[in-house]
């Protein structure tokens, strides 16, 4: 089974980022137990980071071969890319979105999510820990065929 990792716009610098808001916790830091976690499951990782929406969607249209299940954090990208709503709705496997804060909690701005509606799930407001539980659930997804849920 092999699971992309994408992480979006900034996500590069946790951290060193707002660390009040997203910890300091590096995102080398989280893919390090990803593949921990990953490893002791018999699961392939690959990560890919991108501040930039283009090759973000260059490498979800890629995914549409050879990928078992997708795990992205869109970052600021969540509230406003229809572009990359779309390339989501051209995968035909599992996706799980990821944030590590809970964005109801914070800005109206951030209520406001447009990839949201174009993924299986969603998991959010745990810190590093919502990219662990993304990695369970998209795991138990693969193996066990999907979810009664729609993701129409
Ligand atoms: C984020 C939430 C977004 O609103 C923000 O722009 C980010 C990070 C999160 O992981 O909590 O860059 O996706």
């Amino acid at each position: 089974m092999k699971i992309l990792v994408i992480n979006g716009p900034n996500l590069n610098l946790l951290g060193k980022r707002e660390p009040h808001i997203y910890g300091t916790t590096t995102l080398e830091a989280i893919e390090a137990q990803l593949q921990e976690e990953a490893r002791l499951r018999g699961v392939a990782l690959e990560f890919f980071q991108s501040n930039h929406e283009g090759a973000l969607i260059d490498k979800l249209q890629a995914a549409r071969e050879g990928v078992d299940a997708v795990i992205i954090n869109p970052g600021a990208l969540t509230h406003y890319s229809l572009a990359l709503r779309d390339a989501l709705l051209c995968l035909q496997c599992p996706v799980v979105e990821v944030h590590l804060t809970n964005v109801y909690r914070r800005e109206e701005f951030r209520q406001h999510m447009v990839t949201t509606g174009a993924v299986t799930g969603v998991i959010g407001g745990f810190g590093p820990l919502s990219y662990r539980l993304a990695l369970l659930a998209a795991i138990e997804l693969v193996r066990g065929g999907g979810t009664n849920c729609s993701r129409a």
